[in-house]
C-alpha cells in the first residue's frame, strides 16, 4: 500500500508536534496537576487536600503519597514511568505528569500554602 504525500505530510506534522512536546519546561502547573488527577487518579486515590479517611479507597491518598515521597519526587517519577494495572499512569503525556508531579508537590506544602491564601487545590 502506497501512502499519499498528504497522509505523509500530515504524519510529519505529528512528528514535530512530538518533538515539541518533548522539549516542553520540566516546570509543572499545580492547578493543571490536579485537574489531570482528577480525571485520571481520582477514581482510586483521594486527591483532595483534606483526604477523608473513611470509607478507605484502594490507593493511598494523594496527600499522604505526596508526604512520604522522596524530597525531589524521583521516586514517584520513576513510578510513572512504570506499568502499574490498572493505574492509568501511562495515558499521561510527559507534561501531565510534571503537572501531577507540581501538584504533589503543592499538597506536600498545602498546609502553608492555604495559610497564605494561594491554594490551588481548592478552585
Ligand atoms: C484503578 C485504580 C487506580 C488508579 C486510577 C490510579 N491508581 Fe495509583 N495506585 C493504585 C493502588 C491500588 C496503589 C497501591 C498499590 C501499589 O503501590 O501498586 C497505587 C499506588 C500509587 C503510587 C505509589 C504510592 C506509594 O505507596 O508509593 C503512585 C505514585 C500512584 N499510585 C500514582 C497514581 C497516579 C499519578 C494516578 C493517575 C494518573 C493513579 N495513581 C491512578 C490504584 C490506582
Amino acid at each position: 500500500m502506497r501512502r499519499s504525500p498528504r497522509a505523509i505530510g500530515s504524519l510529519l506534522c505529528m512528528l514535530a508536534l512530538a518533538a515539541c512536546t518533548a522539549e516542553a519546561p520540566r516546570a509543572g502547573d499545580p492547578a493543571r496537576g490536579r485537574l489531570v488527577a482528577q480525571e485520571w487518579c481520582a477514581g482510586c486515590h483521594d486527591i483532595s487536600i483534606a483526604p477523608v479517611r473513611e470509607p478507605a479507597r484502594p490507593a493511598p491518598a494523594f496527600l499522604d503519597l505526596s508526604r512520604r515521597a522522596r524530597p525531589d519526587f524521583s521516586d514517584v517519577r520513576r513510578f510513572m514511568e512504570e506499568l502499574h494495572p490498572p493505574m492509568p499512569t501511562f495515558r499521561l503525556w510527559p507534561e501531565e505528569k510534571e503537572n501531577v508531579l507540581a501538584y504533589l508537590h503543592f499538597l506536600r506544602h498545602a498546609r502553608a500554602a492555604e495559610a497564605r491564601g494561594d491554594g490551588v487545590g481548592v478552585r
